[in-house]
Order: structure tokens, then sequence, then C-alpha cells
């Protein structure tokens, strides 16, 4: 278990922009809690204090890497529109009984920001999601009515850490929101712009998932140099093939 510290959160005044996260895409690592470390010592045991682990899974585990390729998947890509699907970002989310935090509301596509707008996210439970365990809540239609208008990227020039653009948060409504209450081993597919967020885990139940992003990978769409996300190039991004 690795004795860095860095933490996972969408709420960005908090976002802790070390170089053990810019550099996850091409590894696996694990990020914190939040509120996993007191005086220099963690509060429950550290399979329960980590929030994530990634961002590198599809392709450095084979398990994850057989899910996340499996041909279901690129049908599924192909099916709704996307001709060059690459997996760019790999989580196992464990949101621990009692303990895994919240993620603030957000759209995927300002982490995984293409040019013109791509990214689809697949998300597996591995337990079952109520609003107890912080199961997935969305907004019905937000995909179609609340464009993603802001960006987070590494800061220029390069070594600053990272930053949203415009920096004034969203305000999101979520007065419409819904709640994902669903069994393991469903599958959900989230558009880039779906506004979705989860609540606490105040259960004794874990919530863990694995979720797997694709963005498109044709000529036309530009995955910007400044997305948090980066790979080296003798490791690229891969496609998925049905
Ligand atoms: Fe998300």
């Amino acid at each position: 278990m690795t004795q860095v510290k860095s933490v996972f959160t969408t709420r960005e005044q908090t976002r802790e922009t070390d170089e053990y996260f810019l550099g996850s895409g091409r590894e696996i690592r694990y990020f914190w809690e939040e509120k996993a470390w007191e005086s220099g010592q963690l509060k429950v045991p550290a399979k329960e204090a980590v929030n994530k682990i990634g961002h590198g899974l599809h392709d450095l585990v084979p398990e994850f890497e057989s899910v996340s390729y499996d041909k279901r998947i690129a049908r599924i890509c192909k099916d709704i529109g996307l001709i060059k699907p690459l997996a760019v970002q790999s989580m196992y989310i464990l949101k621990s009984a009692f303990f895994g935090g919240e993620v603030t509301p957000h759209q995927d596509g300002a982490f995984l920001f293409t040019e013109p707008q791509s990214v689809v996210g697949f998300w597996w439970p591995l337990d079952d999601c109520s609003t107890m365990n912080g199961c997935l809540w969305a907004v019905p239609g937000s995909h179609k009515t609340v464009p993603v208008s802001r960006k987070f990227r590494r800061k220029d020039p390069p070594g600053e850490g990272t930053e949203f653009l415009p920096v004034e948060p969203v305000k999101w409504d979520l007065a419409n929101a819904v709640p994902l209450e669903i069994s393991k081993g469903s599958l959900v597919i989230i558009h880039g712009a779906l506004v979705h967020f989860s609540r606490e885990n105040v259960s004794g139940k874990d919530r863990h998932a694995y979720s797997v992003h694709v963005v498109e990978g044709r000529p036309g769409v530009d995955y910007p140099s400044d997305n948090w996300l980066q790979r080296p190039p003798d490791f690229p991004f891969r496609e998925l093939h049905i």
C-alpha cells in the first residue's frame, strides 16, 4: 500500500493535483478518502480508507482488461456512434461501508475533454446499490440541456498542477435528480454531459464499482494535450474492437 497521501475528490477547492495523480493514467495508483487520515494515522483499515484505484487498470490487469475490451462493450460503442472507441481511463471505486465519501455533481466531459465532446462512461456496480450505500444519482435529460462548459486541465506551463476553466463553479440544478438503485452486475452507460453524483455511504454495506471511460479516436476529434490524463507515446490508448 502506497504511503502517498493523495486523495480523490471532485470538490475542486481541495483536489490534490500532485504528480501521483497526474501520472496515474499509465499506472495503478491508490487514492484515499478525504477523511482517511488524521494526525498522520489512518482512521480505518487501509482497504476501507481507499476511495478508488486507477487509472490504468484496463491495460495493466488482465481481469480488468478482459472486461474493458469485451466485444460487447465495443459493440455498444459502435451502436452509440463511436467510430474508433479508445479506452482512456479505468477505476475501481470502493465507497466503503460507513466511510465512502460523496462524489459531487459533475459531467465526465469536463475531466476527459475532447473536441467535439465524445466521452462515454461504462459503470458496473459490484454490489447492490441503494440510496443508503451511495448509489449513483443522475439528472434525467441533462445530457441534452446542460452543455459541458467547464474543463479540468493541466495548467500552462506544465508542472504547475491543474485547474478548472472557467474558474467559477457551475450551479447545478439537481431538483429532478433520480437515484439509480440497481443490482450488482448491472451496467450504467453515462453520456459525457450527464450531470451525476453520489452521496456518502452511510450504510454497513460496501458499494464497490468498476468503470471505464471511452473517447472517440477518429481523425477530427482532438484529445487535448492539457487534459489531465495523458499517456506516453510508448503506451498509447487502445481501441476497442468488435
Ligand atoms: Fe463521473
